[in-house]
């Protein structure tokens, strides 16, 4: 029995979410990327699976298998997330960026293995573009929602990042805790509204925590309409 959440108030709604990380290619046989598992998004997947949405996971390389009835895209670089997440932009009613999205890609992609040389090697990295920020450019009706992982000053980061991305929502993460966050079961979060004074959502596990986001992304939503 499902005791952590039995609504079904997300019913005819349709949830896009990004998950895990994104990897860009050095060479044919390297990449660059981060830490991320994509169990934050993959259990908001579950839990909007849950609550009766149709639900679009957008997805970087994990390990992890989606929730039987969640529609399963997979990506690996930034470029790609991009042109799936604004595809599916357009027909969701809520999206969430959970991916951790490389931030930069490597300049010109080398066709064959590159071969040490004794010398040193320097990679030139060209910024990617801002896939949130992008959606909170087009955003109509939907409720967008993105994370911010910091390592310090998590209330002034996530604010500046709900201003200039035009979210509606911040889920503010503290990367710097080995307890939570990257890689583990378990997440405490604080939630970043331009209404509301942040709100903290005690430490537990993912699926929970993300049943308790819904809450709040659910309540905008009806509140939009
Ligand atoms: N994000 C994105 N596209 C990028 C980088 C980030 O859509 N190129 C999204 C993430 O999915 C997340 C939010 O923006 O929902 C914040 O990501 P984060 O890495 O915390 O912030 P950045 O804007 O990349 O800034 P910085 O890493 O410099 O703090
Ligand atoms: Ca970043």
């Amino acid at each position: 029995i499902n005791k952590i959440n039995s609504k079904k108030d997300l019913v005819g709604k349709k949830v896009v979410i990004s998950a895990g990380s994104t990897i860009e290619p050095i060479d044919p046989v390297r990449y660059i990327s981060n830490y991320s598992s994509g169990k934050m998004g993959y259990a908001l997947a579950e839990a909007a699976f849950e609550r009766g949405a149709s639900v679009t996971l957008v997805s970087g390389p994990t390990n992890l298998l989606a929730t039987p009835g969640v529609k399963i895209n997979r990506i690996k670089t930034t470029k790609e997330l991009e042109r799936k997440m604004n595809e599916e932009f357009k027909t969701a009613d809520i999206a969430i960026m959970a991916a951790a999205v490389s931030d930069y890609h490597v300049a010109k992609v080398a066709n064959n293995k590159i071969k040490k040389t004794g010398e040193k090697l320097t990679l030139e990295l060209v910024q990617n573009p801002d896939i949130l920020k992008g959606l909170g450019s087009v955003k109509e009706k939907q409720i967008l929602v993105g994370f911010a992982a910091e390592t310090n000053n998590l209330y002034e980061n996530a604010q500046n990042k709900l201003l200039s991305k035009h979210a509606d929502m911040i889920v503010g993460n503290d990367v710097s805790r080995k307890d939570i966050g990257f890689g583990n079961d378990d997440n405490e979060v604080t939630l970043f509204t331009l209404k509301n004074s942040p709100i903290k959502l005690p430490k537990t596990n993912k699926k929970e925590l993300s049943h308790k986001i819904l809450d709040v992304i659910v309540e905008k939503l009806m509140s939009k309409e």
